[in-house]
């Protein structure tokens, strides 16, 4: 069910300076921005052969990632696996005893279907699954 990692998700305090580092620093190139304002954050993709790093930085105070970021600072926020049904991904870790953050799939960025499990019950590691139209990972 699960085909590979679509992204890697890491909190940032600043977004520009942050695609600057992996730019400068790494040679990779960042393709997308988006803002997601009723989940208080801003993110920006970079492809990298088959997946991508996802820079996440929070937009307001209430925001999950800003207590993150006050939490652990800048560090890997979530794993996030491809996935041909976030729904039977879901149901599936729950049934095994995994703590559900979403019941049920729900959008996500890019026309996307995204679920969350929470780390605790992943070995400490938010873990995210992606539902891509078509599952091109696009
Ligand atoms: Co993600």
């Amino acid at each position: 069910m699960l085909s590979r990692i679509d992204h890697v998700g890491i909190a940032v305090r600043d977004l520009d300076q942050a695609i600057e580092v992996y730019e400068r620093r790494l040679g990779l190139r960042a393709s997308g921005r988006e803002r997601l304002e009723n989940e208080g954050i801003e993110i920006a993709m970079i492809p990298i052969g088959e997946s991508r790093i996802e820079l996440i930085t929070p937009l307001n105070a209430q925001s999950k990632v800003e207590k993150f970021l006050q939490d652990r600072g800048e560090a890997v926020h979530h794993v996030a696996f491809a996935t041909s049904d976030v729904g039977a991904s879901l149901a599936r870790a729950a049934a095994a005893g995994g703590q559900l953050l979403d019941e049920v799939a729900r959008p996500g960025a890019h026309g996307t279907l995204i679920g969350f499990v929470h780390p605790k019950s992943i070995c400490g590691v938010l873990t995210e699954f992606v539902e891509a139209d078509g599952q091109s990972g696009s």
